[in-house]
C-alpha cells in the first residue's frame, strides 16, 4: 500500500468510528427510557395474542394500564371469588418485556358488576366490601403493580363530590362528608400496599377549571393532614381537537408544587369522520399531531410529571368509536395498520428533544 492509499485508509476508518451509520429512528420506548420518563398505554389481554399487535406494544412502551381488566366488574364477576386471570395476563407480558404496569382502578362509580350495583348493601357491608377489595387486589398485585389509581372520577364538573355508590347511595359510612370516603380509600390502599405509589384519576380537570381547583384543593388537603396520597392521573381525553394548553401547564406546575407526581393517563385525541370512517377534514391528523406535541411538551417540563399515557395505541383498537362516540374516531397515535401517524411522530420528536433538558 502506498504512503497515501494508506492515509486514506486511516482517514476513513476515523471517520466510521465518529459518524455513527444511519439507523432506524428510535421508538417512543427508547426515546422515553432517555428522557427519564415512563411512556405508557392502556391494553385489551385478549388482543396480545395478535404478533403485530404484541410486537408495537413491546417496542413503543415501557408502561402498561389493563384498560379494564382490573376492574370490579372483571375481578369481581361474582361475590364469591375473585378472578385475577386477564389482570395476570397484563402483568405477565409486562415483566416479559420489561415493562411497568400501572393498575386501574379500585373505587369507581361505574363499571361495578350487577350484584353490587344493585344489591342493596347496608354502607356497613358496602365499607366491608370495598375494604377487602382494596386489600385483596393490591396484595396480590404486591411488587408487580407499582402505581395505582385507587379513586377515579369521584368529582363532578363543580369540583362536587359525585352520587355514587361509595359516596352516598348509601356509601360507606361517610355520606356528605365530602372527600372523606376518598381518604379513606387511601388510606385503605396505603395498608394493603405500603409499596405503590397512590393516585387519583379524574377526568375532565386537566386545565384550570372549578373540577381541578377542587382536585387541587383536595391533594393539597391529604398531604397537610398526612393521608397517603402519591400523585394525580389526568385523563385527558380530548374530543374537540381543543385545549388550552397554558391551562394544563399551569394544572400540571401547581401540583407538582405540592409534591405529588403528575401521570397523564388516558390521553386520546379523537377526530370527526364520515359514515365511511374517513376523516371529514383533511387537516384534522396535523392539529391532532400538535396537541399530542403540546401535551408531551407540558408534561416534560415539569419534573413532577412523570408518565405519559395514551388509552390504547393503535385506531384499530379503542374505545372511541364504539357506539357512544358517533362518527369521532382515529384517536391514537398509530394507524389501524401499525403504521406512525403525525401524531406519534410529534411524540417521539418531544421525547427525544426532551433528553438536552434536565429533568
Ligand atoms: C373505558 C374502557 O376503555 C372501555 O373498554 C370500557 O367499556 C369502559 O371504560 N375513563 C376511565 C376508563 O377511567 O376506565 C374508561 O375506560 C374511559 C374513561
Amino acid at each position: 500500500m502506498t504512503t497515501q492509499a494508506h492515509c486514506v485508509r486511516t482517514l476513513t476508518l476515523i471517520l466510521l468510528a465518529v459518524m455513527p451509520l444511519p439507523g432506524p429512528p428510535p421508538s417512543l420506548r427508547q426515546a422515553a427510557d432517555h428522557a427519564g420518563v415512563l411512556v405508557g398505554t392502556a391494553i385489551r389481554p385478549t388482543q396480545l395474542s395478535e404478533v403485530a399487535y404484541a410486537t408495537a406494544l413491546g417496542r413503543e412502551f415501557n408502561m402498561v394500564e389493563p384498560e379494564d381488566a382490573m376492574k370490579w366488574w372483571v375481578v369481581r364477576r361474582n361475590q364469591e371469588a375473585f378472578d385475577f386471570s386477564q389482570g395476570d395476563e397484563v402483568v405477565r407480558f409486562a415483566e416479559a418485556h420489561g415493562m411497568k404496569v400501572r393498575g386501574h382502578c379500585l373505587v369507581w362509580a361505574r363499571d361495578n358488576p350487577e350484584w353490587l350495583a344493585q344489591g342493596h348493601f347496608t354502607p356497613a357491608q358496602l365499607s366491608r366490601l370495598l375494604h377487602d377489595h382494596i386489600a385483596h387486589v393490591m396484595k396480590h398485585y404486591a411488587g408487580q403493580v407499582f402505581a395505582w389509581d385507587v379513586v377515579n372520577e369521584a368529582l363532578d364538573e363543580n369540583g362536587d363530590v359525585r352520587d355514587s355508590i361509595w359516596y352516598n347511595r348509601p356509601g360507606i359510612g361517610l355520606a356528605g362528608k365530602r372527600t372523606r370516603y376518598i381518604e379513606r380509600a387511601f388510606r385503605w390502599a396505603h395498608k394493603a400496599d405500603p409499596q405503590a405509589l397512590l393516585f387519583y384519576n379524574e377526568a375532565e380537570g386537566e386545565e384550570l377549571s372549578k373540577k381541578s381547583d377542587a382536585i387541587y384543593d383536595m391533594v393539597r388537603s391529604f398531604k397537610h393532614r398526612g393521608v397517603p396520597i402519591d400523585g394525580v392521573g389526568l385523563q385527558l381525553h380530548i374530543s374537540e381537537l381543543d385545549l388550552d394548553v397554558a391551562g394544563l401547564e399551569a394544572n400540571i406546575t401547581r401540583l407538582a408544587a405540592l409534591g405529588i407526581q403528575v401521570h397523564i393517563t388516558e390521553l386520546d385525541v379523537s377526530v370527526p369522520l364520515n359514515p365511511e370512517e374517513e376523516l371529514v377534514n383533511k387537516d384534522d391528523l396535523t392539529h391532532q399531531a400538535q396537541i399530542y406535541r403540546s401535551v408531551v411538551r407540558a408534561c416534560l417540563q415539569t419534573s413532577g410529571c412523570t408518565a405519559i399515557q395514551t388509552w390504547g395505541f393503535t385506531d384499530k383498537y379503542s374505545w372511541i368509536g364504539s357506539s357512544s362516540h358517533g362518527s369521532r374516531g382515529m384517536a391514537l397515535p398509530l394507524d389501524r395498520a401499525y403504521g406512525p401517524k403525525p401524531a406519534y411522530d410529534a411524540i417521539l420528536e418531544e421525547l427525544t428533544a426532551s433528553r438536552n433538558h434536565k429533568r
